[in-house]
């Protein structure tokens, strides 16, 4: 972003920050529904009072039937609690310190991954398990198997859900599955970082495959929501922390170990976003329409993937073959610090190191200028 900044280069792009912008690469990407539901909140001249330290209700309830949907987790024989927070982060902070107190000093994480977990996971050691193969850039499924099968049982295994941060590279089902299988014979208790709903497969129903699945097979979870992206609200950005267990009592000590934890974090989230949430959440047409944008928005950052995909290959530039597979609001490029650099100082376009760009970010019209100079950086080692 400095760099960006700094940079006097016309031709400059920043490509670095996961936020969705419109056509133009600039202007943030905006949901009319959540324009629509900001407006009623507004009008309805509600006062600010205190949120419950479990959070509102009507957004707890609108979020436990988002993720859990009642038809096929009914609210009366599920064993599910839901605590708002603030941003997705906040939600795994939270969870961070409720394994800490109750579970265990380590969690395991991807070997590429989304850098803030060391800082958020800091009370627990931080370690990696293998996920993307650098030889093939592919997601390597045997390895990661193999390495669940010898940690220890209990351990805490973080997994992102719906199009991983940064390579993009998802487990399929079968290999959910087979990481299932794995998790309930070692008892291990999974915490599901869901930051990117709605922009793994087009279908929310297909993004909660494997917490779905899971939770089926009776495995233990944290889940750490949260809405900055499917709703487009980073500033009013309400997370939650979703905790399901086997024995239904257990959940009362977990809520009172979380009201502890959330009151020396940030004390209450806030009300206004939430409201806004669940009034879209909560009303089936409002609903209706907020399903129809976010999937418009993947729809258009497909579609770009496949832009800047055609342009490239028109570069002749040969290793983009694992770019296909990659789903989500990025493209993951796994280049080294010198290319990162590289790309920066001789054409001012600025990624995330590792070669991460939001895809969003990148107008129609930069596509070939980017193209070129990707083709130039992959060729530099
Ligand atoms: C994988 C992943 N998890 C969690 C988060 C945190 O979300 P929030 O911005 O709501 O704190 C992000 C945000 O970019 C993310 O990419």
């Amino acid at each position: 972003m400095n760099k960006f900044n700094l940079s006097t280069n016309e031709k400059k792009i920043n490509l670095t920050i996961g936020m969705l912008k419109d056509d133009d690469g600039i202007r943030l990407r905006e949901l009319s529904t959540v324009r629509k539901a900001e407006l009623e909140v507004i009008n309805q001249n509600l006062n600010k009072e205190y949120t419950p330290m479990a959070g509102t209700p009507d957004f707890l309830s609108s979020i436990r039937s988002l993720i859990f949907p009642e038809e096929q987790f009914p609210s009366s024989n599920t064993n599910i609690l839901v605590i708002q927070t603030i941003t997705g982060g906040g939600s795994l902070r939270s969870g961070s310190e409720l394994i800490r107190k109750l579970i265990s000093n380590k969690i395991y994480v991807s070997n590429q991954t989304f850098s803030p977990y060391k800082s958020i996971f800091r009370d627990l050691e931080v370690i990696s398990y293998p996920y993307f193969n650098s030889e093939n850039k592919s997601l390597d499924i045997t390895k990661l198997l193999s390495f669940l099968e010898k940690i220890e049982d209990k351990s805490v295994v973080n997994f992102q859900v719906s199009s991983h941060n940064p390579t993009g590279l998802d487990p399929s089902k079968e290999e959910w599955e087979k990481i299932a299988e794995i998790c309930m014979k070692k008892n291990i208790l999974v915490f599901f970082d869901l930051a990117y709903l709605g922009y793994g497969n087009g279908s929310i129903e297909e993004d909660l495959f494997p917490i779905h699945y899971f939770q089926r097979k009776n495995i233990e979870m944290l889940i750490s929501y949260s809405s900055g992206k499917s709703f487009m609200n980073y500033c009013d950005d309400i997370g939650a922390l979703l905790v399901s267990t086997r024995e239904r009592s257990s959940l009362e000590k977990i809520k009172a170990h979380l009201f502890v934890i959330n009151r020396g974090l940030f004390s209450f989230s806030s009300i206004y976003g939430s409201r806004i949430i669940s009034r879209i959440l909560l009303d089936e047409k409002l609903k209706g329409e907020w399903l129809n944008e976010l999937q418009e928005t993947w729809k258009n950052l497909r579609a770009k993937r496949q832009d800047i995909l055609n342009a490239l290959i028109k570069e002749n530039v040969h290793q983009v073959d694992f770019l296909k597979n990659q789903k989500g609001i990025y493209m993951f490029f796994d280049l080294n610090n010198a290319q990162v650099d590289y790309l920066g100082d001789k054409y001012s376009i600025f990624v995330v190191p590792g070669g991460r760009i939001s895809i969003s970010s990148l107008a129609a019209d930069k596509i070939e200028y980017f193209a070129k100079a990707m083709k130039d950086t992959l060729n530099q080692n």
